[in-house]
């Protein structure tokens, strides 16, 4: 993103402010996805998803880990719901699994997975915390897939009748929804790398899948809006890559990794069109035939926030061809490129310290982000739809010191914090993640939770996060 014009505000040089106060209305939470923790994969007419094929294809996934069983949250609803409670969370932010609501991924809704999202839904409500839906956060129904998945056109159109089916189910209680969920991930990792299901690498079939996402997220808001019947709040989720580099090079790496990482989504959704440089870069995989007239139109819609996924940042510099190419980008390295057009960028080793991921730990990136966007489209609210840290965790007489968790929340609310303070409209802030939890491509292996799940026995701890960010939740005042 740009380098801002709005004055910096003052501060620790290491973000670790205290004492800095939140607003009242504004929202702290916690989140999680459907795959990541539900388990139960063929109760209740519960159809495939690519997750479950993906997962249990040797070699796929760390350990061979699966989300058959994951957090087993399923069956650990109403429990799971007091944990929440106990934390004083005011947001939760779940996704709903497409394969429990159409198991085939068309057709007559299952009223079993209805159901169990209702229960979810009404018990949020009766504890006072917030329902925040999101509709796809990638387990995408396997029968789609057999047809093209989303290098089809017409699995937007599928997306847009299950966001219907979802909508008249649950409009009448849900507050905020939420399209889509990294689409950046289901398109490049999904169909350009291959690090997450369906595992494809294809760089057509991940650009195509960039518009089909997005066409899925304009047809499911018309969706949305037709069915939802109360005040409620629409919205998408990106996870943006903050890119650097001070390399002679840098500029034109960064320009090209911010127009296929950024603005493939935020152009059509948010400005109504594809950037001419990413058509450019692009031109000799695709012409973007597959952009139908209309379709931008209907991508072009207003939200009511943008959702923001945030870790870390990314060095990048154009490879001279020489030695080995540096592929530092945070991304499970499977082979395959997620940067169609634009494989000869070289991602850097950036400086730690570093998360159990490899990512570097940069709240100013959060800062800058925050007020970059705010900057390119004024007037949009924002809202922290994820961010948080993956640490070794261990359990040691019931406890769970997880002194660097607590450390990489505290900066990352100072820089929220210092973004609300340079005139950005953030909304909210749910940490990524409320339990430890399948973590895609590196199964149980990374552990994102404030509350430590033990997956022999399924018992949770709340870790020293959890417990930290409960304080900040009472007062809405970054603890000391
Ligand atoms: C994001 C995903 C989320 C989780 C975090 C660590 O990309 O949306 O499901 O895996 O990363």
């Amino acid at each position: 993103m740009s380098i801002s014009i709005l004055p910096i505000a003052a501060g620790n040089p290491d973000y670790r402010d205290a004492g800095l106060e939140f607003a009242p209305d504004f929202l702290i939470g916690s989140a999680t996805a459907a795959y990541q923790i539900e388990g139960a994969v063929s109760e209740d007419g519960r159809g495939p998803s690519i997750w479950d094929t993906f997962s249990h294809t040797p070699g796929r996934i760390v350990a061979g880990d699966t989300g058959d069983v994951a957090d087993d949250h399923y069956h650990r609803l109403e429990s799971d719901l007091d944990l929440m409670a106990s934390l004083g969370l005011e947001a939760y932010r779940f996704s709903i699994a497409w394969p429990r609501i159409q198991p085939l991924g068309s057709g007559a809704a299952n009223q079993a997975g209805l159901d169990f999202y209702g229960r979810l839904v009404d018990g949020l409500l009766a504890r006072g915390i917030r329902p925040i839906a999101t509709l796809y956060h990638w387990d995408l129904p396997q029968a789609l897939e057999d047809a093209g998945g989303w290098t089809n056109r017409e699995t937007a159109y599928r997306f847009a009748e299950y966001a219907a089916i979802v909508g008249t189910a649950l409009g009448d209680r849900v507050p905020t929804w939420t399209t889509l969920n990294e689409p950046w991930c289901s398109a490049y990792l999904g169909y350009g790398s291959g690090a997450h299901a369906p595992g494809r690498t294809e760089p057509l079939a991940a650009l195509r899948s960039v518009h089909h996402l997005n066409l899925a997220h304009g047809l499911a808001l018309t969706a949305l809006r037709a069915t939802v019947t109360s005040e409620a709040e629409f919205s998408a989720t990106l996870n943006f890559h903050v890119i650097r580099g001070d390399h002679p090079t840098s500029p034109e790496a960064i320009r090209r990794i911010d127009a296929l990482a950024n603005r493939s989504f935020t152009g059509p959704m948010l400005s109504g069109a594809y950037p001419a440089d990413l058509l450019e870069d692009t031109a000799a995989i695709t012409d973007w035939s597959f952009v139908l007239p209309g379709d931008l139109a209907i991508i072009h819609q207003p939200i009511d926030f943008l959702g923001v996924n945030y870790y870390s940042t990314a060095t990048v510099r154009m490879w001279d061809g020489v030695g080995s190419r540096q592929n530092a980008d945070g991304h499970k390295d499977v082979g395959g490129s997620p940067w169609p057009g634009s494989e000869h960028v070289e991602f850097l080793m950036q400086d730690g310290p570093y998360t159990a991921m490899g990512w570097n730990i940069a709240p100013d990136g959060l800062e800058e982000l925050l007020v970059a966007l705010h900057e390119a489209h004024p007037g949009l609210p924002l809202v922290i739809t994820e961010n948080g840290a993956a640490f070794d965790d261990t359990v040691d007489d019931g406890r769970v010191d997880d002194a660097e968790r607590v450390d990489y929340l505290r900066r990352h609310f100072t820089a929220a914090h210092r973004a609300i303070e340079r005139g950005v409209d953030l909304r909210g802030y749910l940490v990524w993640s409320l339990l430890d939890n399948f973590e895609w491509g590196y199964g149980f292996s990374k552990r994102f939770g404030i509350v430590h799940v033990d997956y022999d026995t399924q018992v949770r701890t709340v870790k020293e996060s959890g417990r930290w960010l409960a304080r900040l939740i009472a007062r809405h005042v970054i603890p000391d």
